[in-house]
C-alpha cells in the first residue's frame, strides 16, 4: 500500500491517512501542495470538510521564517496577557499542535473560494520548490484563509501527527516538502469519519488509504533505521 501511496502522491493525487487509534483517530486527505488544483479544493471541502491546512517541513518553515502560533502568542502575551492564559497545555491527543500562521496569496480576492485557496496552496508549494523563500512577504499576506502547519524537525521520528506524516510521504516521494491536509468528517454522526466509511470512500473513488503505522514503518525502512 505504501508504494501505491507514494506513486499517487507523486502524481498529485489525494492519499488518505488515518493517524492512530491512540491519537486523534482521524483520517486526513493529503496532497502535495505543488499539484493543488481548484478541483482538489472542491473535493476536500465537500468530501473531507475539516480544516484545510498546509504542513511544511521544519527546513522550509525556517527558510520562510514562520513560527509556531504558540510562540507568537508567548511573545505578544506581555501586551496581551489573555494570549498567555489561552496557552494550549491541555490538548488531549498530543503534547502540542503544529499550528503556525494563516496566509493568502496576494493575488486572491477574499481568499476562501476554491480557486483562491488552491492558488494560495499551490503558489506556496511552488515558492518552496523554486527556493524563492525571500519573496514570501512579497507574494503572500497574513492573516488569511489557509492555515500553515510547522512540522517538527525529524518529523515522524519525533511527532506522529498528520503534519509530520505528510512531510514523511513527501520526502519518500521526492516532492517538495509542502503538503495539504484536511480531516474527513462524518455528516451523519457529527464526528470524524470512521475507518470503515473511509475505506468505502477510498474504494469508490479509487484512492489509497493508509494507516499511520504503515507509513511510519516504511519511513524507518526508507532511512535504514
Ligand atoms: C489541523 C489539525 C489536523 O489534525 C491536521 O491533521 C494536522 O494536525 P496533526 O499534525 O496534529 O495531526 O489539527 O486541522
Ligand atoms: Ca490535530
Ligand atoms: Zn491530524
Amino acid at each position: 500500500m505504501i508504494k501505491k501511496a507514494i506513486e499517487s502522491f507523486k502524481k498529485g493525487e489525494i492519499v488518505l491517512i488515518f493517524d492512530d487509534d491512540n491519537r486523534e483517530r482521524e483520517t486526513d486527505m493529503i496532497i502535495a501542495a505543488e499539484f493543488m488544483t481548484p478541483q482538489h479544493m472542491t473535493t476536500i471541502r465537500n468530501d473531507a470538510g475539516g480544516l484545510v491546512c498546509v504542513p511544511i517541513s521544519a527546513e522550509n518553515s525556517d527558510k520562510l521564517g514562520i513560527p509556531f502560533m504558540t510562540d507568537v502568542m508567548d511573545a505578544a502575551s506581555g501586551e496581551y496577557p489573555v494570549l498567555g492564559e489561552l496557552t494550549p497545555n491541555d490538548i488531549p491527543y498530543d503534547e502540542k499542535s503544529a499550528f503556525s500562521i494563516t496566509v493568502n496569496h496576494r493575488k486572491t480576492f477574499t481568499g476562501i473560494t476554491d480557486n483562491d485557496r488552491a492558488c494560495t496552496i499551490k503558489e506556496l508549494g511552488l515558492m518552496c520548490k523554486n527556493g524563492n523563500f525571500q519573496d514570501f512577504g512579497k507574494y503572500f499576506r497574513a492573516p488569511g484563509h489557509v492555515t500553515l502547519l510547522r512540522s517538527t524537525e525529524g518529523h515522524v521520528l519525533k511527532r506522529k501527527g498528520h503534519t509530520e506524516m505528510s512531510i514523511a510521504l513527501a520526502e519518500m516521494a521526492g516532492t517538495t516538502q509542502v503538503a495539504v491536509c484536511c480531516e474527513m468528517m462524518d455528516d451523519e454522526t457529527g464526528g470524524s469519519m470512521n475507518t470503515d466509511k473511509v475505506a468505502e470512500y477510498a474504494k469508490k473513488n479509487d484512492l489509497v488509504f493508509l494507516s499511520g503505522a504503515e507509513l511510519i514503518e516504511a519511513y524507518h525502512e526508507f532511512k535504514g533505521i
